[in-house]
């Protein structure tokens, strides 16, 4: 692979890059005066249209996109910046906001301009408290030196920025649990429609852009639309910060062009370097939790928006890739999943709040030692009836946790059954009696899923 000139991190390491004086030094901000003074909203918006520049919080919207279907009359128009970065395995925000803060408020200032935002909240996560003062440092600097506020670049453009710390919820990151929140609500996701670029934050026209997706305008404009589309892969374009998690020798944050294969992340010279202590690879969650697992055959994986699904993911989600090593016991890591989406689920739908409850339930139970086979199947087939795919909720979270349970089940479905198989009865005995008498009862209650009727207990 040709050596790649990072351009996102390209300030990491840098001494005293998080303050302007620094960040100008190195070209920072030219990008924005040139857009605000020299471009208009509508061309800004052609041109993130035409960079194929897709957002990075996990779904892959095109940004460009997004900000056209606010509509044309508003007075008003709301900019959430969504920095709560809750996803498992995933830490690029993290690391963007900490390392280069003006970048993102460049590219604040670049969105702002195109979608004439009069207002932007910055939604950041509660438990970085280090970023937040890095980031109301930089903000406070940019203030004072006009680049937030009224006549921005001496021109008359006015845009007003301020960082809202969340409560520490992981739907608070789903776009209308973010709304809801910002307004001072309880953090629950909305019915939509409408859609925030219709009715969002206090009922206005409002966009959501990942930290990462917006970090990326500032190069957008500085090297051109056909430097961006020059980088990656066809529908998947421009750079991507990749972190890694787990048993490997370098695990961190990486930027390569996104389509980047799963094994050059873990064992690459320039990323993860293998793995430590002699370990194999069992498996790879490479997207966030939320994606789905990939085996150790299946590493060639392409990490773009296309290739995951060849290979039953979610899809590439935040990029964040948590590795799994031989010496994990599979039925611990199902548990230790099922237990997220279960606590984490608000609550407002029954499929989500009772199906991922369920499932942390079964997960349990196996994870004891006192699993059934059939208790495999109710699993998958629990993940095949709740979340939006099949319409059965109002935010993506129960997806998000069906797809790493559905697939780890049935990728690693041998090795469950050996456990299962290798139970000690006596034992098994032992903590179904110990178990609460809901997790001991869980296959009889209620109606059993068409696929298991018929077959014993
Ligand atoms: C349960 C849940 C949690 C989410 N958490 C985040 C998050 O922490 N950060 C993020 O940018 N997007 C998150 N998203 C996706 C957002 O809803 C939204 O799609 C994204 O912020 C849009 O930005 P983008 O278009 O720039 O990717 C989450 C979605 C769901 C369903
Ligand atoms: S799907 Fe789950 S997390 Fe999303 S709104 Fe419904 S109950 Fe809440």
């Amino acid at each position: 692979m040709a050596k790649f000139e990072p351009v996102l991190l390209k300030n990491l390491g840098v001494e005293g890059s998080r303050t302007l004086k620094v960040y100008r030094s190195r070209g920072g901000y030219a990008a924005a005066e040139k857009v605000i003074k020299e471009m208009t909203p509508d061309t800004v918006i052609e041109s993130v249209k035409a960079s194929g520049l897709r957002g990075r919080g996990g779904a892959g919207f095109p940004a460009g996109m997004k900000w056209s279907f606010l509509p044309p009359e508003r007075k008003v128009t709301y900019f959430c910046i969504n920095a709560d970065e809750s996803e498992p395995g995933t830490y690029c925000n993290r690391v963007l906001m900490e390392n280069d803060p003006h970048q993102l408020l460049e590219g604040i200032l670049i969105a702002g301009f195109a979608t004439k935002t009069t207002v932007a909240y910055i939604y950041m996560r509660v438990e970085f408290h280090e970023q937040f003062h890095i980031m109301q440092t930089a903000l406070d600097e940019a203030y004072k030196a006009g680049l937030f506020g009224k006549k921005i670049f001496g021109t008359d453009l006015s845009m007003e920025c301020y960082i809202h710390r969340g409560a520490g919820a992981y739907v608070c990151g789903e776009e209308t649990g973010l709304i809801e929140s910002l307004e001072g609500k309880r953090g629950w996701p909305r019915i939509k429609p409408p859609f925030p670029a219709i009715e969002g934050v206090f009922q206005k026209p409002t966009v959501v852009n990942n930290v990462e997706t917006l970090c990326c305008l500032p190069h957008i404009f500085e090297r051109g639309v056909d430097w961006f589309k020059s980088i990656g892969t066809e529908n998947s374009t421009g750079p991507k910060l990749y972190t890694i998690s787990g048993p490997v020798k370098r695990p961190s944050c990486f930027e390569a062009p996104l389509g980047i294969t799963c094994r050059d992340l873990i064992f690459g010279d320039d990323f993860g370097q293998g793995m430590l202590d002699g370990r194999k690879v069992k498996g790879c969650i490479p997207g966030g939790l939320s994606v789905g697992v990939l085996t150790e055959a299946e590493l060639d994986c392409k990490l773009d928006f296309d290739d995951v699904r060849n290979y039953g993911l979610l899809g590439l989600g935040t990029a964040g890739a948590i590795v799994i090593p031989d010496d994990a016991d599979i039925r611990q890591v199902l548990a230790n999943i099922a237990r997220f989406y279960s606590s984490e689920s608000c609550g407002q739908c029954t499929q989500c709040r009772e199906g991922t409850n369920w499932m942390y339930k079964i997960a349990l139970r196996i994870a004891l030692g006192a699993g059934r086979i059939s208790d495999l199947d109710l699993i998958e087939n629990i993940t095949n009836n709740m979340g939006m795919m099949p319409g059965l909720s109002i935010c993506g979270l129960p997806d998000g946790a069906a797809f790493p349970i559905r697939t780890i089940v049935q990728k690693f479905r041998g090795e469950f059954e050996d456990h299962i198989r290798r139970q000690d009865p006596g034992y098994t005995k032992t903590v179904l009696k110990r178990l609460n008498p809901a997790v001991y009862e869980l296959p009889v209650l209620g109606r059993r899923p068409e696929s298991l009727v018929g077959q014993p207990e």
